[in-house]
Formats: C-alpha cells, structure tokens, sequence
C-alpha cells in the first residue's frame, strides 16, 4: 500500500510539474519547511498553523489572500513576504502539493 501510494505520489508530482513547470514538492522543501516543517505539526515559527488536512483550495484561498493582503492573523508580514513573491502558477502547484498531504 505504501508502494502504490509511492508510486501515485511520483505520478502525481510529474502530473503536477508538466503542467505548471513548477515542482510544489521541490518549491515547499526549499521555502516553507523551515517554518512549516513537513505540514503536519505546528510550529512558532510557523505560526502555530497545520497545513496538512487543508484543501488545495483552502490553501490557494489564503496565499493569494496573503499577497493582496485580504487573509491573514497576528504574523501576516511573515507569509506577505513570502507569498508577494510567488507567481499564480506558484501558488497553484504548492497548493496542489499541500492539499496533497
Ligand atoms: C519565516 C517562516 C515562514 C516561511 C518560510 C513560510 N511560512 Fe507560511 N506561515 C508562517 C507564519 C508565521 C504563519 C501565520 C501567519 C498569520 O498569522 O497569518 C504562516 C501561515 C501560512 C498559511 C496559512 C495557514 C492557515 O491555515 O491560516 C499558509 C497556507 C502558509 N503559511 C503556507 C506557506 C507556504 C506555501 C510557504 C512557502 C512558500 C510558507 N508558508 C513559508 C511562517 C512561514
């Protein structure tokens, strides 16, 4: 079981990388483990937050919000900051990446 979700799991991050030309997976451990770790714990750094279980929409909803300033708590500047970087195909793919999770 562990093999196939392996496996589906490639598939799916190939799937994801044809069509966005961005690697969610690759762009999440480079610019959000620091803070979100894996997704699945909170952490200060993190904002006290848990990525893991949201939806891929869920997830686009609250980055695009951070970077046009409409969505966010006590440690907003943080993720304006790092969202205001990111492209629409960006966020598209780390949404897929976490919603995935
Ligand atoms: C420097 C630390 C840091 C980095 C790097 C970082 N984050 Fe965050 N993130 C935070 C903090 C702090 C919060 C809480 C912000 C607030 O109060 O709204 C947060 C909140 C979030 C939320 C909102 C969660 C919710 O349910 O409200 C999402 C989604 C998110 N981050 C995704 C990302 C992604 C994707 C990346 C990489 C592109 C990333 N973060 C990089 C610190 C970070």
């Amino acid at each position: 079981m562990k093999k196939l979700l392996a496996v589906l799991t490639i598939v799916c991050c190939f799937g994801v990388t044809a069509a966005f030309a961005v690697d969610g997976g690759e762009y999440y451990k480079k610019h959000c483990a620091a803070c979100h770790r894996d997704g699945s714990e909170s952490s200060k750094a993190g904002g006290d937050v848990v990525l893991k279980g949201q939806t891929a929409k869920e997830i686009e909803m609250k980055l695009t919000g951070y970077k046009d300033g409409t969505y966010g708590g006590a440690k907003k500047r943080t993720m304006e900051r790092v969202a205001g970087k990111l492209a629409p195909e960006e966020i598209q793919a780390l949404a897929d990446y976490i919603g995935s999770l």
